[in-house]
């Protein structure tokens, strides 16, 4: 067995999660096929380090450009930072159009899956292209121009991809909202985006539930003053109100429009998408990506990272309405020539093992999924997983937030089996790619997204942006612009300023706290505003979290900061137990004990809180904020982003 496994100690300090032992080998296998060899890592290191501007320019030149450009990057402005300037491009005919000149002309694109078992598509890359045409021609039937905004307000079906690559292509500006966002969640990133146009379904498929979106985009379009028209794909064939003239099915456009279009000659920081996140003031953040800079991103680190070959078949199983679908189901993937394959559905619809059995039905190689999702089907036991072969999966990925070891370490041994490697990808809706990321070769820490990758200069500081000390807490950020990086915030280029580039003078400041361990592997603690100060330690809740769901009756775990007059502040602890236990002042106590003793007598808890549920963002982030809010009878704010 060629796995390094070293037996790990229970520890006294807060330190315990963050000084993991165990340390994973790849296996051989995995280093000679790999992309990236372990010497060529190495060098790109080195090369990023010193030369930060010459390694994504190598990057660049993987990719096809109408016209070079004159400069790498431009700081003149900063920290409206331009890159590839005076090149012309356009992600699409590197994601599509470049294709269909190649072998991979008739090789599939995109496998689509839906909700229920029985219906599956898959659209090859040329099917893709002529898709892509027609939609594109759609919307400049409708008076669509370059620069205008669309927003796409769709589950996981092949028409978003292609109504996002539809816009790109004309140099049309998507913003996708996630389709579990409520009417007025829409309705506020519409407006904002100033958009023409709403794609949306009639409905879509939820744990076999059919849910109507349309009727969420009427609420919605009653305040939509610069709407023209809504397309809407049938996708669930429900009964459904067209009367209003202003609203379309897709397959009517569809039908007869030519299936060529002249794919726009873009400037390379062309805007590409708007992406709106949520800040901590309540009002949602529309990011900005363009086409040049995140193509050249997303490329290099997903076939880097994911080790993507020509014959694989690639599932990143996020929703298309976050930046991990944008980056990781859509643009990358294409542009690297893959097959991605995009699910509908939930993950435990119908039976618990449906990722499993989607991951054989297809002969899946690579799996890419959240820490949450993990520790959900881990509620349901190993003998589900167990029970699939899951024989072609080469390599495992996650996301979204710090994965405890307890979860890393299922995930490896019982859907991995001990030889893939998991890639742990620290990165944001801001950053467009990965940033802190393994590749397969590297040498792996579980809980930690290991090292920067190559060209990212990360590093972990204090207030006054001085490095601290290894093993030591401090705000992570980013010291060197990367050409995925977001250009500004739509409409507000002074809060993408302060609130990103002035919190530490002439930094980047991602808003998470980390560590950084003595041989360089950092290791995300959480968001800056979730951490607590507990008589003046300082205490990720992620860290309280992942000790708490190391614990065998605890499936789930969310922590709080609560004032204390003497220590400042003290944790409060939410749980979900697993099946099979009870609450009980003894398993309060035992739990307690469990605590002190993976984190040390630092972490004081005030109280144990046994519950069903955990108020939580439709990407599954536990939303800390809420519990919180509620915890100190205050309001908290915008809840449209919560699932339950
Ligand atoms: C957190 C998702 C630890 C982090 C791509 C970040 C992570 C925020 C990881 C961004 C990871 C993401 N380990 N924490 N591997 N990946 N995060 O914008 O707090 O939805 O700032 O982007 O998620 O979330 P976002």
């Amino acid at each position: 067995m060629a796995r390094a496994k070293r037996k790990v100690e229970p520890k006294e300090t807060t330190e315990a999660l963050l000084g993991e032992e165990r340390v994973f080998r790849p296996l051989p296998e995995v280093v000679i096929e790999a992309n990236v060899s372990p010497k060529e890592y190495q060098e790109a290191m080195e090369k990023g380090l010193r030369d930060p501007e010459g390694f994504w320019e190598e990057a660049a030149e993987e990719l096809d450009w109408f016209k070079k450009w004159d400069k790498v990057l431009d700081e003149s402005d900063a920290p409206f930072y331009k890159w590839f300037v005076g090149a012309k491009c356009n992600i699409v005919y590197n994601a599509v159009d470049r294709h269909i000149k190649t072998h991979r002309k008739n090789k599939v694109a995109i496998i689509w899956q839906g909700e229920p078992p029985e219906q599956k598509k898959k659209l090859t890359y040329y099917e893709l292209y002529r898709r892509v045409n027609k939609f594109a021609n759609v919307l400049k039937s409708l008076g669509l121009k370059k620069g205008d905004r669309v927003a796409i307000y769709m589950p996981n079906l092949l028409e978003t991809a292609i109504a996002m690559l539809g816009c790109a292509k004309l140099g049309v500006i998507h913003t996708v909202v996630y389709a579990g966002f409520s009417a007025m969640a829409l309705r506020e990133r519409v407006n904002d985006a100033k958009a023409k146009v709403i794609v949306t379904a009639d409905g879509l498929y939820r744990n076999g539930k059919i849910i109507n979106l349309k009727e969420t985009v009427d609420e919605a379009m009653i305040e939509c003053p610069t709407v023209e028209h809504v397309i809407v794909v049938q996708r669930t064939g429900q009964p459904i109100d067209m009367s209003d003239g202003r609203y379309l099915w897709w397959h009517d456009l569809m039908e007869g429009v030519s299936d060529e279009c002249e794919t726009e000659v873009l400037d390379s920081e062309h805007p590409l998408y708007i992406l709106y996140t949520s800040g901590t003031t309540g009002k949602p953040k529309g990011i900005l990506h363009v086409h040049g800079g995140y193509m050249v991103g997303i490329h290099r680190t997903l076939k880097w990272v994911f080790d993507l070959k020509e014959t694989d078949i690639y599932w990143c199983a996020a929703d298309v309405g976050w930046v991990t679908g944008h980056s990781y189901i859509v643009y990358g993937p294409l542009i690297c020539g893959g097959t991605t394959v995009m699910y509908e559905g939930h993950p435990l619809y119908p039976k618990p093992d449906r990722m499993w059995q989607i991951i054989d039905k297809f002969g899946i190689n690579i799996l890419y999924t959240a820490p949450t999702t993990i520790r959900m089907l881990m509620r349901f036991g190993a003998e589900l997983p167990r029970r699939h072969s899951l024989k072609t999966l080469r390599l495992l990925g996650t996301v979204g937030e710090p994965i405890n070891p307890e979860a890393w370490v299922w995930y490896y041994e019982n859907v991995g089996r001990e030889r893939c490697p998991i890639m742990d990808t620290w990165w944001q809706t801001e950053t467009g790619m990965f940033m802190i990321t393994p590749l397969p070769v590297a040498l792996l820490k579980p809980g930690s997204a290991t090292k920067p990758f190559p060209g990212i200069h990360a590093d972990v500081v204090d207030k006054e942006g001085k490095p601290v000390p290894a093993g030591k807490g401090g705000f992570l950020v980013v010291k060197h612009p990367w050409p995925s990086m977001l250009r500004t915030l739509w409409g507000d280029p002074e809060r993408y300023k302060k609130q990103y580039w002035e919190v530490i003078p002439g930094v980047y400041t991602t808003g998470d706290v980390a560590r950084r361990d003595e041989d360089g592997y950092f290791w995300i603690q959480g968001r800056a505003d979730d951490v607590m100060n507990i008589a003046g330690h300082r205490v990720g809740t992620a860290e309280v979290e992942s000790a708490f769901v190391a614990h065998k009756a605890v499936a789930e775990a969310a922590c709080i900061g609560v004032p204390d007059p003497v220590k400042g502040e003290v944790a409060k602890v939410f749980v979900i137990l697993k099946k099979g236990y009870e609450p009980s002042d003894a398993l309060d106590k035992e739990l307690r004990q469990h605590v002190r003793h993976e984190l040390g007598p630092i972490v004081i808890i005030k109280s144990i809180e046994f519950v069903d549920s955990l108020p939580k963002t439709r990407s599954g982030k536990i939303m800390r904020r809420v519990l919180k809010a509620r915890e100190m009878g205050i309001d908290p704010g915008d809840l449209t982003t919560l699932a339950d």
